[in-house]
């Protein structure tokens, strides 16, 4: 899901004096790789926009010893590693990133304690690292907690839900991400494979046990590889929650 971004945190001085002084270099300009939108005239907008960049198309640099591995490659330099909310340094590298995936997805940025706070845990993080890189993440997060029913089957075709049936998931798929440059390799779908087996110790969680939040475009795409199930009336159905 692509969306416009302009920055909201300029000050209003330098705001001013920038729109007062020169309208013509003061244009916003849209990064056709990242859609970014922002301003070539200051510093700290050419900055952001940079660091945005960077790590929107190739992920994080990631510290070798971040994250339990859980999986490894045979023939190149990627893993899948799980985060351990007792290590501030992956949990702040991983936090990071979600704000990054948050923006693009236009989703809420404080939808993160559940695999990073200790006392509230019920839920996980896994990151795809090629490269010494962070390329993808999958955030988990359990279903059960509250009694309340929140399974929706949604239509793949028209996107619509499902009226009066309700599902029963186990785990939700809260995010999924993965860089723009890396995208169409299979990483999500390893991540996902991946975060399966390792939810709970000993035991491999059925992909029907899983359900989507708010399904994007990619995400759809991918989710209809992953576990959609077809209808006795020929329809594609995404297991869904709100
Ligand atoms: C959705 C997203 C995570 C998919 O990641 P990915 O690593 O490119 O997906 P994969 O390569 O593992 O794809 C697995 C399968 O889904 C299909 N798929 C995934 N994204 C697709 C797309 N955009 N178009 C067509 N098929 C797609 C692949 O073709 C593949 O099927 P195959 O095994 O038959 O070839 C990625 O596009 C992304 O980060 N998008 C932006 C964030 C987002 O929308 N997240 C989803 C929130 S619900
Ligand atoms: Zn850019």
């Amino acid at each position: 899901m692509a969306n416009t971004k302009i920055h909201r945190t300029r000050s209003t001085k330098y705001t001013q004096a920038h729109l007062n002084l020169c309208s013509k270099t003061s244009k916003l300009t849209k990064c056709p790789k990242c859609e970014m939108t922002y301003s070539t005239f200051t510093t700290y907008d050419t900055l952001t926009h940079r660091k945005y960049h960077d790590l929107h198309l190739k992920g994080k640099k990631w510290n070798s010893n971040w994250g339990k591995i859980v999986w490894t490659s045979a023939k190149s330099n990627e893993r899948i590693v799980m985060i351990r909310p007792s290590n501030n340094a992956e949990v702040k590298a991983t936090l990071e990133i979600m704000d990054i995936v948050n923006e693009e997805l236009n989703a809420p940025h404080d939808e993160n304690y559940f695999w990073s706070d200790e006392k509230k845990l019920d839920g996980k993080a896994f990151l795809y690292i090629k490269n010494d890189r962070a390329v993808g993440v999958v955030i988990i997060e359990g279903l059960q907690r509250q009694n309340e029913a929140r399974g929706r089957w949604m239509i793949y075709d028209t996107r619509e839900i499902v009226p009066n049936v309700f599902p029963e998931f186990v785990y939700g798929i809260s995010r999924i991400w993965v860089c723009k440059n890396q995208r169409l390799n299979g990483i999500a779908f390893k991540l996902l494979e991946l975060s399966r087996e390792n939810l709970i110790y000993g035991r491999v969680i059925d992909k029907h046990l899983i359900a989507w939040s708010q399904p994007t475009d990619d995400g759809g795409k991918l989710a209809s590889r992953f576990n959609s199930v077809t209808h006795k009336s020929g329809k594609l159905l995404l297991p869904c929650y709100i």
